[in-house]
């Protein structure tokens, strides 16, 4: 049987669980936008209902749902190329995750290797909900039929798993209904690691607020992180290999790297033998150059909530367009009586 062609489409996803940061900025929405506009249709969603998989008071979802919206649109998603949008406005995404928990199998489940880092000694305390994440996800992707997702490698594991869902459904119920997604993992800051410790992720609940770059950070916070940022005695290398032990040091010419859309290569040509006090004012200069713009209208946009809320409003009911008809599909081939 042939293969049904699908559509050339892009989902992919932020939890609105804190502010956001420059990992968010360079590992995902900067992706976004260049994937914006060309072959594929894209559709950009605010994953609020995993961000409730750990506790956020209702205050604190309001506002970072709204933030994360902003974030995108002041990086350059538009709303007339993309669908953006808030997860739990199309309530199929919640239905077809059911599905899905019924589909995918607790063995699967426990070889998820984020819910064990994330659970550690505490997993019999956990949200039930944080286990079954990865199936919400699948549904996230699958709903739309959606053929590609850009994400960083921490979430390479979770689109296998969502591709495994996808060839059981098809299997069980001998249809040739849902693609088989394929992870985009690209970019030399697909993982921003932390300022102040090379070997961390840079997260938005550290707890020193040095060790993060916030995409509301103004141009002196901005520069002053970056002046301040740990790094190591020694001068910058010719190449990329020369940094493999030095992991502070290749993370700040990575985020160089990302920020000036070229390789770490490249800015090794430009700046190996130089010294920090040369490294980083460059750097510094560069990030508010790209950054420092997309944190004032994110201000600007953060003013006006209800046009974000309109925003996401029009988005969620071009996405419920082509959500509710796989839906209603994926219900006639289990044999819901409709
Ligand atoms: N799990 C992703 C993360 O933690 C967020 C996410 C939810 C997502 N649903 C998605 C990403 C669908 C891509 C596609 O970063």
């Amino acid at each position: 049987m042939d293969k049904p062609a699908f559509t050339p489409r892009v989902f992919s996803g932020i939890k609105p669980s804190g502010g956001l940061t420059l990992g968010n900025y360079l590992g995902a929405i900067k992706r976004f936008v260049g994937m914006q506009g060309g072959e594929f249709e894209t559709i950009y969603c605010v994953v609020d209902m995993h961000a409730i998989t750990v506790w956020q008071s209702p205050e604190d979802l309001r506002h970072a749902t709204r933030e994360v919206a902003a974030g995108y649109l002041a990086a350059g998603i538009d709303p007339d190329k993309s669908i953006l949008f808030n997860q739990s406005r199309v309530s199929a995404h919640a239905e077809l995750g059911w599905l899905f928990n019924c589909v995918a199998r607790v063995g699967w489940m426990n070889r998820m290797t984020q819910f064990k880092d994330k659970a550690g000694k505490n997993a019999e305390n956990v949200s039930l909900g944080l286990y079954a994440y990865p199936s919400l996800m699948a549904a996230d992707i699958l709903l739309y039929h959606a053929t590609h997702v850009p994400v960083g490698e921490d979430q390479k594991q979770h689109v296998e798993l969502t591709r495994d869902i996808a060839n059981k459904f098809n299997h069980d119920y001998k249809v040739d209904f849902f693609p088989e997604t394929v992870p985009v993992i690209e970019g030399p800051a697909m993982r921003v690691m932390n300022l102040r410790d090379g070997t961390k992720k840079m997260s938005k609940s550290g707890e020193s607020d040095m060790e993060r770059i916030n995409m509301t950070d103004d141009a002196d916070t901005i520069s002053k992180k970056f002046k301040k940022s740990r790094t190591d005695p020694d001068v910058l290398p010719e190449t990329m290999d020369g940094l493999s032990e030095r992991p502070e040091a290749r993370n700040l010419v990575n985020i160089y790297a990302a920020l000036a859309d070229t390789t770490g290569e490249a800015v090794l040509s430009e700046f190996g033998g130089e010294g920090w006090g040369k490294f980083k004012p460059a750097l510094a200069d560069l990030a508010v150059d790209k950054l420092a713009p997309i944190s004032t209208e994110m201000k600007r946009l953060m003013a006006d909530p209800a046009e974000i809320d309109r925003i996401m409003a029009k988005g969620a009911e071009k996405a419920n367009e082509i959500a509710q008809p796989i839906l209603a599909k994926t219900f006639d081939i289990m044999g819901f009586v409709r």
